[in-house]
């Protein structure tokens, strides 16, 4: 592969994924909308761009196979910030995507997108949307937009449903947990299967409690290899009961599931900023 585009480049998973996905292709080019990332891997190339500005995300796409489009607010935050961002962005990404003839968008999306249902509930990929927030509502708009561009345009995608890609730090955790190496396992078999179409699939490790039915995954050849039953004891002890009331503890988007429209659902989970240095 000649040029690979990685968005998000300067955020917590973007820092996992640099370095290998700059063993792909020709050239990496990672970009964010910060200033830098920091000293480059062999291969790689950094531009600073805004998601929400059409003109630069075509010039950065420019003679791209792929994109790995991981660039979003991670979070819960007020209408027009997730507009911009993530739903602009989003359209922006593969607007651009077809102005140059990209053959792939390899997207970040998210359990939130359908963050509403049960945890006792086994979900497919194949549910109706059921977001939890505006964040999860922008992963909706676009896994749809997704499919509109692989329907109308030819521009394959493959959606990654992530569930929870940080260090286990709550019960939550235990059933969705996304281990590091899982996610680049998943992100590089996303990227390196010949054909793909227009495919959702659930980005989780090979834990014990997995809550949704990974099976869409399969075709990809992504066999996680982390489970997080090593953390289970430890964590139940720390969390103690919970409510089966409340729906930051009894639906698939945790937290996200009970917090207020606008406000951070992230809070709550206390997440380390471990990411990788280079
Ligand atoms: N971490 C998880 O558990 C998880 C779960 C589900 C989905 N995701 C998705 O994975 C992706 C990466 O998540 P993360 O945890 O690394 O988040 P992060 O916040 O660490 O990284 C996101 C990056 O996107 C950049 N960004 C935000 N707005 C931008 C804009 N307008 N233009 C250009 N860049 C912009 C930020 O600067 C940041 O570096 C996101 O799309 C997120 O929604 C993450």
């Amino acid at each position: 592969m000649k040029k690979l585009v990685l968005t998000g480049a300067a955020g917590r998973l973007g820092s996992y994924l640099r370095e290998p996905l700059s063993k792909l292709c020709n050239e990496l080019v990672s970009s964010d909308i910060v200033a830098h990332t920091g000293s480059l891997y062999d291969g790689e190339r950094y531009v600073q761009a805004d998601l929400a500005d059409l003109a630069a995300i075509e010039a950065l796409t420019e003679g791209a196979d792929m994109i790995v489009h991981f660039g979003a607010i991670g979070d819960e935050a007020e209408f027009d910030a997730i507009l911009q961002s993530n739903i602009v962005g989003a359209y922006n990404i593969w607007e651009a995507a077809h102005r140059n003839n990209v053959r792939r968008v390899v997207y970040a999306s998210s359990i939130h997108a359908v963050g509403m249902y049960p945890k006792n509930e086994y979900i497919g990929t194949d549910v109706p949307h059921r977001p939890d927030t505006y964040y999860g509502l922008a992963k909706c708009f676009a896994e749809d937009l997704a499919r509109m561009y692989w329907e109308k345009r030819g521009i394959e995608a493959v959606c990654l449903r992530i569930l929870s890609c940080a260090k286990v730090s709550n019960a939550r955790a235990v059933g969705s947990w996304l281990s590091y190496d899982d996610l680049v396992q998943l992100v590089t078999r996303s990227i390196d299967t010949p054909i793909t179409g227009f495919t959702i699939a659930y980005g989780v490790s090979n834990n014990d409690r997995t809550p949704v039915d990974t099976s869409s995954a399969s075709f990809l050849g992504y066999r996680p290899n982390d489970n997080a039953e090593q953390f289970a004891a430890e964590m139940f002890a720390q969390d103690g009961p919970l409510d089966p009331s409340d729906a930051g503890h009894m639906c698939h988007g945790g937290p996200f599931a009970s917090v207020p429209l606008g406000k951070s659902g992230q809070a709550a989970l206390k997440i380390e900023d471990d990411r990788k240095k280079n």
